[in-house]
Order: structure tokens, then C-alpha cells, then sequence
């Protein structure tokens, strides 16, 4: 299928792909197409091993080397310069280019049977909640893609975290499964997390992640209050409820009691999200974990999607 220029839904250990043959542009094209993606917003080329790096990239900095060492297979990506083979469409016309290498037997086993690079974004329609069973796939784009591999649901449950490889100094450009102080220890200096408010890099907009309903963040002691203030007011809430908080009756529409862990808060968040718009919610309350560990990229999702909505 990828070699027929054919869209292939993937899983990885982060969310499900909507992989490409990354070499074949029109293929590629499809991708953004099927998507609604505008054609600026770049991917990542997914590889089956770290040695095919130096076959898609120039100028690898030794901390890039390091870090691709130490993590891959894993929730990392990479941005490097570009190098010839990846066509311009999968990069948003830019220089550099996006590159990781997924933990999935299935990712890999398909990786290493087509033996090149598969462009792949999270395989949702633009702007939304990131799928992460074959189901969520199957219910976002349907006929679209020619190929769903199911795989079971993703182990991490949020996106890789991308790293500036680039310069001298590497910086964090979006938060995901390998945490900050992962980083940090291996690197042996602090990283600079940009703030999410901020449209740093293409692809990059304040509102995305995000389910139908509205999300709105509140401190943690206030979730069930406004929760219920909501619901009397005619809203169909959906409350996000704070582990501290599971034993409070909470009169709303649905209710998703928060994992402890943050694994399993990462593991489950899409999901929730998604579970709360089958239930008819129109808007979700939560409140933001500790932004240390798995929990910082967690705080970024739910931000984006409380992030302004662009007006159609
Ligand atoms: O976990 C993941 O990373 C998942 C799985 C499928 O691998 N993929 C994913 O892809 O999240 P996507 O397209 O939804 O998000 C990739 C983001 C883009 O939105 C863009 O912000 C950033 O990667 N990106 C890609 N190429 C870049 C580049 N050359 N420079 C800066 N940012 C880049
Ligand atoms: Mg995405």
C-alpha cells in the first residue's frame, strides 16, 4: 500500500499515524488533503532504526547523536537539517526536518519490511484530539485511508516530544513521552520550554488537541463547583475530577475521575476526551497536573485545548 502511494494508518507508541511513503510526494500531498492540514504545517519521517538517520539528515550535532542513542526506539523527535531525500511537501517548504524512530513492533515491523522513511502526523482530522486505538482512527477518517493496522491502544498516549536539534544549544519545541529531566540527565544541562501561548513553529496553534466541547481549566479545588454551577446554568458538563477529589458526588453529565499516575493519565487523556463528546458534553471542566515529568506534556494538551477556537 505505502508502495503504491497509499495512506496507511500506524500504531505507535505515542498516538496512531496516518503514514506516507515520505519520498513520494504526492502521496504526501494526500496525507495533508485527507487531514485538512494546511500544506505549511510540516511531519516527521518515521524510520525503522537510528542508522538510517544519516541518510535523511546533514550536519548531525553530537548532542542529537546522543539523544538518538539513548531513546530510540522511543517517543523522541528529532529536527535536523534536512536532507536531499526528503521532498519539500513533507517539511512545509523548511530546511530542517522532523525525524523519529517509533517503539511499536507493528511501527517497526512495517518500518523494516518497506525499508524507507513514512511521513507520518497523528492520524486525526486538523486540529483535534490525536487517536490512539484503531477505532478513534477508523471514527476520524473512515474511507480516507486506504489501511488501518491495529495495533491495540498506544502505551504513552500523548506525542512524541520534539526537539530542536539544529543549534548548539537543543530546546524542547513541543513536550511529549520523554520527560524534560529525561533530557536534562542525558544532556547534562537544563532545556528551555517555550510557552505554550506562543505559536512558535509552524503547526504549532494555540487550539489544537481539541474535543467539540469547550474546554475551560479551573484551579483544582474548583472543578466541582463550577462543574455543577455549569450544569445548572443548562450546560452539559463533563468534568475532568482530580484524584484527590474521586469520592466527591458530582452532579454533571459525565464524569472522568483523573489517574494518579501520570503515566496512566498520558495513557488515557485522548480517550477521555473523547469519551466525554460521545456523552453529549458541550463543555469539560479540568484542572492541570504538576508540570514535572509526563505531567508537563499533559498540561500542554489540555491547554491547547482550552486554547482559543479559530472562528468559522
Ligand atoms: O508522537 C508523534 O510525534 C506522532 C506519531 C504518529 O509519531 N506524530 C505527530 O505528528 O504528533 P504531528 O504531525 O501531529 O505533529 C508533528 C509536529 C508538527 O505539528 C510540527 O509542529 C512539528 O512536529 N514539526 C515537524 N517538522 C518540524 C520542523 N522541521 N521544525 C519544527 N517543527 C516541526
Ligand atoms: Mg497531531
Amino acid at each position: 500500500m505505502l508502495r503504491a502511494g497509499g495512506l496507511v494508518a500506524l500504531p505507535t507508541e505515542t498516538v496512531y499515524g496516518l503514514g506516507a511513503n515520505a519520498e513520494d510526494p504526492a502521496a504526501v500531498a494526500r496525507i495533508f488533503q485527507v487531514k485538512g492540514r494546511p500544506p505549511s504545517h510540516p511531519l516527521i519521517v518515521h524510520l525503522g532504526d537510528a542508522e538510517q538517520l544519516d541518510d535523511w539528515v546533514q550536519d548531525v550535532p553530537a548532542a542529537a547523536r546522543l539523544l538518538a542513542e539513548r531513546f530510540w526506539p522511543g517517543p523522541l523527535t528529532l529536527v535536523l537539517r534536512r536532507g536531499s531525500r526528503v521532498p519539500l511537501e513533507a517539511t512545509g517548504g523548511l530546511e530542517t526536518v522532523a525525524v523519529r524512530v517509533p517503539d511499536h513492533p507493528v511501527a517497526l515491523a512495517l518500518l523494516s519490511s518497506f525499508g524507507s522513511g513514512v511521513t507520518a502526523p497523528s492520524a486525526n482530522r486538523f486540529g483535534s484530539v490525536s487517536p490512539t486505538t484503531a477505532d478513534h482512527v477508523r471514527a476520524e477518517l473512515g474511507d480516507a485511508v486506504d489501511f488501518v493496522l491495529d495495533g491495540g491502544p498506544c502505551e504513552v498516549g500523548v506525542e512524541s516530544t520534539i526537539v530542536d536539534a539544529t543549534g548548539d544549544a537543543p530546546s524542547i519545541l513541543r513536550p511529549g513521552g520523554v520527560t524534560r529531566e529525561d533530557l536534562e540527565a542525558v544532556l547534562g544541562c537544563s532545556l528551555v520550554v517555550p510557552s505554550t501561548s506562543r505559536v512558535r513553529v509552524p503547526g504549532q496553534h494555540p487550539s489544537h488537541y481539541a474535543p467539540r466541547a469547550r474546554v475551560v481549566l479551573v484551579e483544582p479545588e474548583k472543578v466541582v463547583s463550577e462543574a455543577e454551577l455549569a450544569q445548572e446554568l443548562g450546560h452539559q458538563v463533563g468534568v475532568f475530577l482530580p484524584s484527590a477529589f474521586a469520592d466527591a458526588p458530582v452532579k454533571v453529565q459525565a464524569v472522568v475521575t483523573v489517574p494518579a499516575s501520570m503515566a496512566a493519565y498520558a495513557r488515557g487523556l485522548y480517550g477521555f476526551l473523547r469519551d466525554l463528546d460521545q456523552h453529549g458534553c458541550d463543555l469539560i471542566i479540568a484542572s492541570l497536573p504538576v508540570e514535572d515529568g509526563l505531567g508537563l506534556a499533559i498540561a500542554n494538551r489540555l491547554r491547547r485545548a482550552a486554547g482559543p477556537r479559530p472562528t468559522v
